[in-house]
C-alpha cells in the first residue's frame, strides 16, 4: 500500500514537472563568460578599467551580457537599443539602486541622491533637482558661472602648475554659490575645506573601489560588537558619519542665516524656501540632502571633463589652432567669449561634444537595480540584477563613431538626417539614462562649455618640455574604479599673447 503512493505522487510529480518545463517560457540568461562554481565570475572581473572588459565581452557575446558574482547577477548593456529600451522606456523597474548598508545606513548617506532607493524620496529629490535645474532655469546662473569661469583662468595665469587645485576651486566654488548662495573666499575657505574632507572620504574611502563593503554582502555584521575583532569599520563609519552630517547641515545653516538676515544671493536653497508655503521637517530633509548631493556629483565629473579636454588640446594642436580661429573671427581681439556667442561657435561645441565622447567621465553610469524579472529580445533578466549602460562599448562603436578612438571634432560638422544626428550625440549615453539621467546636466552642459571656450580664447596648451626642451610625452593612466579621471599629468599652459593676459587681468573685480 505505502509503495504504491509513493509510486504515485513520484509519478504525479515528474508530470507536474514535465508540464511546467513544456508550457512555462523558456528562461535563458543573456549570454556570457563561463562562471566557476560558486564564486561566479569573480575572476573575469577587474577594479582598474572594467569597461574595457565589458566591451570585450560585448564583442564576443553580444550588446547584452550577463556575469555573476556569487549569486549577485550583473548585466551589462552595451548598445544604444539595449540601454534606451531598458534604462529608459523600461524605467519604472530599472531604475532602483543597489542598497549599501555600508555607505547609506551606517556613513548616514541614505538620504543623499547618489543613494536614494527608487521611490518617493527619490520622485520628490527629482522635483526639487528638476525646478532648480531645469534647462529653463540655467541662464539665472550664466553671471555666476561667469566670474567663476574668469575666477579660474586667472588663477590658471598666475600658477598653470597647479592646475588641478585651480580645478577643484572652480568646481567646488561653483557650486557652493549656485547651490548655496555663498562665496567662496579666496585662500582656506571653511566650506571648500569641509566639502574637500567630505567628497575625498565619500569617493576614496566610503566608496573606494566600487562601494562594496563585507557588511554589504552580510548585513548582520553590522551589529558586531565593537570589541570584536574585523569590527574596526564600525568604528570608521562612525567618524565620516559624523563628517557627512556636518557637510549637510553646516551650508545649509548658512543659508537659513542668511535669509533671515535679509542679505543673501540667490541660489537654488533659497529660491525653493521661498517658494515652500510650509516648510516641513521632511522639506527640509529632502532639501538639504538634495543641495549636498550636487557638490559631490559635480567635483569629480567637472574635473574629468577638463581634463579630458587638457589632454585633447596637448595631443591635438591642430585642433586647438582651428577653434581659436573660430573664436578669434567671432570675438575680434578686445573681448572674452559669452553665452550668447555659442550659436555663432559651430566647431567649439564640436571640440565640446568630442570631448564628452572621447574622454567618457563614467564610462558604466552607475548600476540600475531591476525591480521585477523581465524579458527582453528572449532572455530572462532576474529582479535584482545590477545593470550597466557600458557607455564605452556606445561611444566606440565604430557605425556611429568611424575612427572611433581618435579625437574628432568635425564629425559632428557632417550633415545628417535628425535621427542620426540624435544617435550620434554624445550627451545622450555619458550623461547616464531614463529617471536616473544627471539632473546636474544643463548645469554641466553650460559651465563646461563656457571653461572651454574661455581657455581657448585666451590661453595656448601644449605638452611639457623636459630640461633640454623636448616635448614629454604624457603617460596617461586611469585609475579610478568608477570615473575615468586620469592620473595627474604635466602640460604646459600659458597666454596666448600679451594682449590675451591684459583680457584675463581686466576680468578683475568685472562681475559678469
Ligand atoms: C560633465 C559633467 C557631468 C557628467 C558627465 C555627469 C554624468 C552623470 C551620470 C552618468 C550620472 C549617473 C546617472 C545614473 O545614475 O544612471 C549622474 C548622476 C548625477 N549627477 Fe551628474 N554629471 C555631470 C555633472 C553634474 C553636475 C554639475 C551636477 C550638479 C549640479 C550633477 C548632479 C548629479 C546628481 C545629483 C546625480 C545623481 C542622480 C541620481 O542618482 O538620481 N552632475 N551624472
Amino acid at each position: 500500500m505505502t509503495f504504491t503512493w509513493v509510486l504515485v505522487a513520484v509519478l504525479l510529480t515528474i508530470t507536474f514537472v514535465w508540464h511546467r518545463k513544456s508550457t512555462a517560457p523558456a528562461r535563458y540568461l543573456p549570454p556570457g563568460p563561463r562562471p566557476v562554481p560558486i564564486l561566479g565570475n569573480v575572476l573575469d572581473l577587474t577594479a582598474k578599467e572594467l569597461w574595457l572588459v565589458a566591451t570585450k565581452w560585448a564583442a564576443q557575446f553580444g550588446d547584452v551580457v550577463h556575469v555573476h558574482i556569487m549569486g549577485q547577477r550583473l548585466i551589462f548593456l552595451s548598445s544604444p537599443e539595449a540601454t534606451m529600451e531598458l534604462l529608459d522606456r523600461k524605467g519604472s523597474i530599472y531604475s532602483d539602486k543597489p542598497p549599501f548598508v555600508m555607505a547609506g545606513e551606517l556613513c548616514g548617506c541614505d538620504d543623499m541622491v547618489a543613494f536614494t532607493r527608487y521611490g518617493d524620496k527619490s520622485k520628490r529629490q527629482r522635483r526639487l533637482l528638476n525646478q532648480a535645474f531645469g534647462v529653463q532655469v540655467i541662464p539665472s546662473y550664466h553671471p555666476l558661472i561667469q566670474s567663476e569661469t574668469h575666477s579660474f583662468i586667472r588663477r590658471l595665469v598666475a600658477d598653470p602648475s597647479k592646475y588641478m587645485d585651480h580645478l577643484r576651486r572652480y568646481a567646488g566654488g561653483l557650486t557652493l554659490s549656485v547651490v548655496y548662495g555663498y562665496e567662496a573666499s579666496p585662500n582656506n575657505d571653511k566650506f571648500l575645506t569641509l566639502g574637500e574632507e567630505s567628497v575625498d572620504i565619500l569617493a576614496n574611502k566610503i566608496t573606494s573601489g566600487g562601494g562594496i563593503w563585507p557588511v554589504d554582502i552580510f548585513p548582520s555584521l553590522k551589529h558586531l560588537p565593537r570589541w570584536a575583532p574585523g569590527s574596526s569599520f564600525l568604528t570608521k563609519a562612525d567618524v565620516w558619519k559624523a563628517k557627512m552630517e556636518e557637510f549637510v547641515d553646516q551650508p545649509y545653516n548658512f543659508v537659513k542665516a542668511s535669509l533671515k538676515s535679509g542679505s543673501y544671493a540667490p541660489s537654488f536653497c533659497s529660491t525653493l524656501l521661498e517658494g515652500e508655503r510650509e516648510c516641513t521637517e521632511q522639506f527640509e530633509v529632502d532639501l538639504k540632502n538634495t543641495a549636498n548631493s550636487m557638490y559631490g556629483a559635480s567635483m569629480d565629473t567637472i574635473i574629468t571633463s577638463f581634463c579630458h579636454f587638457l589632454l585633447a588640446m596637448m595631443l591635438h594642436p591642430e585642433i586647438l589652432e582651428k577653434a581659436q580661429k573660430e573664436l578669434d573671427s567671432v570675438l575680434g581681439p578686445d573681448r572674452l567669449p559669452t553665452f550668447s556667442d555659442r550659436p555663432s561657435l559651430p566647431f567649439i561645441d564640436a571640440v565640446v561634444s568630442e570631448v564628452y565622447r572621447w574622454g567618457v567621465v563614467l564610462p558604466m553610469s552607475l548600476p540600475h537595480r531591476l525591480m521585477e524579472d523581465d524579458v527582453y529580445r528572449g532572455m530572462f533578466i532576474p529582479k535584482g540584477s545590477l545593470v550597466f549602460a557600458n557607455v564605452w562599448a556606445i561611444t566606440r562603436d565604430e557605425t556611429l563613431f568611424p575612427n572611433a578612438s581618435a579625437f574628432l571634432p568635425e564629425r559632428y560638422l557632417e550633415k545628417v538626417d535628425p535621427a542620426l544626428a540624435k544617435r550620434r550625440d554624445p550627451r545622450n549615453y555619458v550623461f547616464g539614462f531614463g529617471r536616473r539621467r544627471c539632473p546636474g546636466v544643463h548645469l554641466a552642459e553650460s559651465s563646461v562649455w563656457l571653461l572651454v571656450a574661455t581657455v581657448l580664447a585666451t590661453l595656448d596648451i601644449s605638452k611639457a618640455k623636459d630640461d633640454f626642451g623636448h616635448p614629454i610625452e604624457p603617460k596617461i593612466e586611469f585609475n579610478n574604479a568608477i570615473f575615468r579621471t586620469p592620473d595627474r599629468f604635466e602640460c604646459n599652459i600659458h597666454p596666448r599673447s600679451e594682449h590675451s593676459l591684459k583680457l584675463v587681468r581686466e576680468t578683475e573685480g568685472a562681475r559678469a
